[in-house]
């Protein structure tokens, strides 16, 4: 049997539109390895608290959501996607908001929350390998992972990307509101006491301003060949 401590590790962290999500699932899939998009988690927790009608800044409500929550991630019919059920109800479209994303940022300061989904990050660490998508998964939760990238880009770029993203969806965004959601949004998750976002001592930063995805990808596969 594989011991869960020497599955390989790649973990994938940045801000917002820095290009993260897509770079993960692609490379996942060239690697053959399970991924992790730990804000999932995060938004669906912001998501099932809204829905209950909680105050996000009420720590022990929203700790004792946490950890009550289910969520399961499961392949959408046509296998292109992956459906986010948070209670049994597919919430996948509700947590890609900018909305849904503030509030995964406000609940995931809270030291007891990030606590509670500890266990659930560790237990997609499987065979033959893992890619995990977040902002604290070199640093906090995976931090022996052999394999760690950084990924930014300029906050002009990373909010026309978000931008995009959300206008294929067909939400109502504007390019000047969401970079400024965007702004606030990273501002708060780099300066919480608790797992803030930065660069592991041992990661490569990838600047993804003006670079097309697969030259992403190619870059962020050769340093898991390196
Ligand atoms: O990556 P995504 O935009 O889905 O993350 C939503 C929010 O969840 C982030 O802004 C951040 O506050 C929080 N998050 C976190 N730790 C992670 C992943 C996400 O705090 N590992």
């Amino acid at each position: 049997m594989i011991r869960p401590a020497v599955v390989p590790v790649l973990t994938i962290d940045g801000p917002s539109g820095s290009g993260k999500g897509t770079v993960s699932r692609l490379v996942a899939e060239r690697l053959g390895w399970r991924l992790l998009d730990s804000g999932a988690l995060y938004r669906a927790v912001g998501y099932a608290a809204g829905a209950a009608g909680l105050d996000l800044s009420d720590v022990e409500a929203v700790t004792r959501c946490a950890q009550s929550t289910k969520i399961r991630f499961q392949p959408s019919t046509d296998g292109h996607d992956t459906r986010v059920l948070v209670n049994g109800h597919d919430a996948t479209d509700e947590l890609r908001t900018e909305t849904a994303g503030a509030a995964a940022s406000a609940i995931a300061s809270i030291p007891s929350v990030r606590q509670s989904l500890v266990d659930m990050q560790l237990g997609f660490r499987r065979a033959p390998g893992l890619v995990a998508d977040g902002r604290d998964m070199g640093t906090v939760i995976f931090p022996d992972a052999a394999h760690k990238v950084f990924l930014t880009a300029s906050a002009a770029e990373r909010a026309k990307r978000r931008y995009k993203q959300l206008k294929e969806k067909g939400l109502s965004v504007t390019l000047s509101g969401l970079q400024r959601e965007i702004e606030a949004r990273d501002a708060r998750d780099a300066s919480r006491a608790v797992a803030p976002l930065k660069p592991a001592a041992d990661a490569v930063l990838v600047d993804t301003t003006g670079m097309p995805i697969d030259e992403v990808v190619a870059k962020v596969l050769a340093v898991v060949q390196s």
